[in-house]
C-alpha cells in the first residue's frame, strides 16, 4: 500500500510517499481502506518535532473515513464493505495517512449515507474535541452563553454548530473577513479579535472553548468574561502553574485541559448531528494523499477556515 511516511522530523518536505505491506487487523480491530483523512494541527506539530507521538519512521493521521476491508477476531459491529468513520486512538493509534489502516472497531461508527468520505474524513478529531469539551465536559445547556475562540478553525467551526444544536447563545472570535462564514454557522455574535477587545465586548459567559491561549495573561482574559460557576476548557497542551489554577478556582471558575479521546459514543452523537443537518464540516481544501506536504504547508499558515482533507481514489469532492 501507499503511505505518507517521515524518517526524520522537519518541514513538510520530510513527508514521503512509500510502499508498505498492507496491514492485517488484530483482535477486535478492523482494516479500513481509507478514502479520506483529515489533517489536523497535531499532524504538522508531530511532523516538525516529537510532540504527542515519538519514534521514527512515522506515519501521521488520526482521522479516517473509508470502507471496511476485513475484520479481526471478535468484531461484531462491522463487516467488509461497510462505510465507517472515526478517530484512531489518540495519540498512539496514529497512521491514517495511508491507503489502509487498522484500528479498534469500537473507535468507529457507520458513515452517514448523506455525506461523502471527504465530509466524513474531515470530522472525527475536530468534532470529537468540540463534543467532548461542550457536551461531555461542560454539558452546555439551552440559553447558556458560550464563547468560542478561533471559531472559524477546524475545531471552532464545529464547536459553534454543536453549541447551537444544544440551544446555546454563541459568540465566536475570528478575523472580520470570516464573520459571514461564522454567521452562516449560526453564531449570535462575531467578534473581530484584531480590532475588538473581547473582554470589553462580552461578559457573563457560561463556557469558553480556548484553542489559542498559551500563557497566564491570555487565559486570564477568558477567565475575566466567565461568570462564577462557568467553565473554561483549554485544548492547548501547555502546562499551567498551580498558583494560576488556584486563582481560577478561587474565582469560582472550573478550568479543564482536554485531550481528545477516541470515543464511539461521541462519534455516534456526531453522526446523529450530521444526519439531522445540524453539523457539517467546511472544507478549506482537499489534496491527494501524495500531496500531503502541501496540505501540511497550508494548514501551518494558521489562517485556514474549516478543515483540510487528504483524499484517496474513489473519493468524490465535498
Ligand atoms: N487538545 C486536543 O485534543 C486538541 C484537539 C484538536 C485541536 N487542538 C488544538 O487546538 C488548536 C486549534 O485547532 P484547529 O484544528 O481548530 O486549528 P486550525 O483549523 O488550524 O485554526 C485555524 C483558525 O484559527 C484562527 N485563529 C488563529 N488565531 C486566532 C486568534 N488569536 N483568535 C481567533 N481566531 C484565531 C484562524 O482565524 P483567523 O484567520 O481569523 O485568525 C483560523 O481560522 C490547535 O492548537 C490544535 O493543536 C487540540
Amino acid at each position: 500500500m501507499r503511505a505518507i511516511r517521515q524518517d526524520t522530523h522537519g518541514s513538510p518536505e520530510v513527508l514521503e510517499e512509500v510502499e508498505l505491506p498492507k496491514p492485517q487487523p488484530g483482535l477486535s480491530e478492523i482494516l479500513i481502506a481509507v478514502r479520506a483523512a483529515g489533517v489536523n494541527p497535531t499532524d504538522w506539530w508531530n511532523r516538525a518535532q516529537p510532540m504527542t507521538v515519538s519514534g521514527l519512521p512515522l506515519i501521521l493521521g488520526w482521522d479516517v473515513s473509508g470502507v471496511v476491508e476485513a475484520v479481526g477476531t471478535g468484531v461484531t459491529l462491522f463487516k467488509p464493505g461497510d462505510e465507517v468513520f472515526g478517530m484512531l486512538p489518540y495519540p498512539h493509534g496514529v497512521g491514517s495517512h495511508a491507503e489502509y489502516v487498522t484500528g479498534p472497531a469500537r473507535a468507529f461508527v457507520h458513515k452517514p449515507a448523506g455525506i461523502d468520505h471527504v465530509q466524513a474524513g474531515a470530522l472525527p478529531l475536530a468534532a470529537l474535541t468540540a463534543y467532548q469539551a461542550l457536551v461531555d465536559t461542560a454539558d452546555v445547556r439551552p440559553g447558556q452563553r458560550v464563547l468560542i475562540h478561533a471559531a472559524a478553525g477546524g475545531v471552532g467551526h464545529l464547536a459553534v454548530q454543536i453549541a447551537k444544536s444544544r440551544g446555546a447563545y454563541v459568540i465566536g472570535t475570528a478575523s472580520a473577513a470570516k464573520h459571514d462564514f461564522l454567521r452562516s454557522l449560526g453564531v449570535d455574535e462575531a467578534i473581530d479579535y484584531h480590532t475588538v477587545d473581547f473582554t470589553e465586548a462580552v461578559k457573563d459567559i457560561d463556557f469558553v472553548l480556548d484553542p489559542i491561549s498559551r500563557d497566564t495573561a491570555a487565559r486570564a482574559r477568558s477567565v475575566a468574561v466567565l461568570r462564577r460557576g462557568g467553565t473554561l476548557v483549554s485544548i492547548l497542551p501547555v502546562p499551567v502553574d498551580p498558583a494560576e489554577l488556584a486563582d481560577i478556582a478561587e474565582r469560582g471558575i472550573r478550568y479543564e485541559a482536554l485531550l481528545v479521546e477516541a470515543d464511539r459514543a461521541g462519534m455516534q452523537a456526531i453522526a446523529d448531528l450530521v444526519e439531522t443537518g445540524a453539523l457539517r464540516a467546511h472544507i478549506e481544501a482537499t489534496f491527494p494523499l501524495a500531496e500531503a506536504a502541501r496540505a501540511h504547508a497550508l494548514g501551518e499558515t494558521g489562517r485556514t477556515t474549516g478543515k483540510i482533507v487528504l483524499t484517496l481514489e474513489e473519493t468524490s469532492a465535498a
